[in-house]
């Protein structure tokens, strides 16, 4: 494995987890960053999967990522090489004869392919989850650079992840759409996002949006409190309310709201903006619709912000590797990307601060947290 003295010829690029807006402009940008330096560069297919079951892709295991390959493909969703949340090669999860589900370490396994490939050196695209798993494999002597991905904004250590902006942007626009047919019909909205246990999709979508209620994990609500301020915008002759509700809020004293476990990924959030709707019915008797925008949040064409923070992450991966980099994370730190320990990226999640002045601004504007 090269390390800082030794030289790079080939590297590899996996994109695990959730996808999000921007995947593609970081492969580009990985691609031909690396390309200009005389490297070749190899998409390992669905996370690690393309290395750990290369039995199951007829073409291969791997994508040669060429000039060609990564022509205009910066504005489209998705990822090109694939991705999965299946794949955890520290918990990978294998069927027993008895049908038993276990999950075992594959992760020196996967050292061991990196080798047999001659790959020198891996830039992992991920959310929390698949830049901890990159963490493992830098400790274990594999050179490797994270780029942190997630629409919910919540990897610590930069202050935004590509994907974000686009989620709220689309997000917004719904709300705006949202507003005519709900004051139309004199009905509360209720609007469900993703963000799993983080606040910041929700936050910043229903500021920018102009929502009467955000409901968010970090602030646990009261829907007493949140009927409460419906009431008094009727009392206004505003007769229709719009509440924004993150997957992950949770009532005071209550408990996440869970659609699935399953061994192996982790647990699937989900109708918390249902439970509210009907609550909601109840308390106040009006009319309440539900909304869940879900996986649309992931999709689609990325945000020139996006697009832009996507080059930017790849570009940097590919000078910091240059420089004999590992373990590290490239991050925001406007105006600049810097790098950060990945061990300290990936310690914690970062949530949205109480006294932040999204926080402070959405209060000073009426917005009701239902606390
Ligand atoms: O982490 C990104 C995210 O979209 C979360 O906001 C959401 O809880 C989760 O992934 C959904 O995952 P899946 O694609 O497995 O439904």
């Amino acid at each position: 494995m090269p390390t800082a003295t030794h030289e790079i010829k080939r590297i590899a690029i996996s994109t695990g987890g959730g996808d999000a807006p921007g995947l593609n402009a970081v492969i580009r940008a990985t691609t031909l960053a690396a390309i200009t330096r005389g490297w070749e560069v190899y998409g390992i297919r669905d996370g690690y999967n393309g290395l750990l079951m290369p039995e199951q892709y007829v073409e291969g295991g791997l994508i040669r990522l060429t000039r060609d390959r990564v022509r205009g493909i910066t504005h489209l969703g998705g990822t090109i090489i694939g991705t999965t949340n299946r794949g955890n090669p520290l918990n990978f999860p294998i069927k027993n004869p008895d049908g038993t589900i276990e999950e075992i370490d594959r992760s020196d396994e996967l050292i061991r392919a990196f080798r047999l490939h001659e790959l020198d050196a891996l830039v992992c695209v991920g959310g929390d989850g698949s830049l901890s798993i990159a963490n493992v494999l830098a400790k274990k002597g594999l050179m490797v650079v994270g780029v942190p991905k997630t629409i919910d904004n919540d990897l610590d250590k930069t202050v935004i992840t590509f994907g974000f902006d686009t989620a709220v942007s689309f997000a917004t626009e719904c709300l705006d759409r949202l507003h005519s047919t709900a004051a139309s019909h004199r009905r509360v909205l209720v609007v469900e996002v993703m963000g799993r246990y983080a606040g910041w999709i929700a936050l910043n979508t229903g500021v920018a949006g102009s929502a009467d209620v955000v409901l968010i994990p970090e602030i646990p609500y009261d829907l007493k409190k949140v009927a409460e301020k419906i009431r008094e915008r009727e009392d206004f002759g505003s007769n229709f309310s719009i509440v924004v509700v993150a997957e992950g809020a949770k009532p005071v004293g209550g408990e996440v709201s869970v659609m699935a476990r399953e061994v192996g990924r982790p647990e699937r959030l989900g109708g918390c903006g249902e439970k509210v709707a009907n609550q909601l019915g109840e308390l106040t008797g009006k009319e309440c619709r539900v909304v869940v925008l879900g996986h649309l949040l992931r999709g689609g064409t990325p945000t020139s912000t996006d697009r832009l923070t996507a080059l930017r992450f790849g570009a940097a991966a590919v000078r910091a590797l240059e420089e004999g980099q590992s373990g590290i994370m490239v991050a925001l730190d406007p105006p600049v990307v810097n790098y950060v320990p990945l061990e300290e990226a990936t310690c914690r999640m970062k949530t949205v601060p109480l006294d932040s002045d999204t926080i402070l601004t959405a209060r000073d504007l009426g917005i009701s947290f239902g606390d």
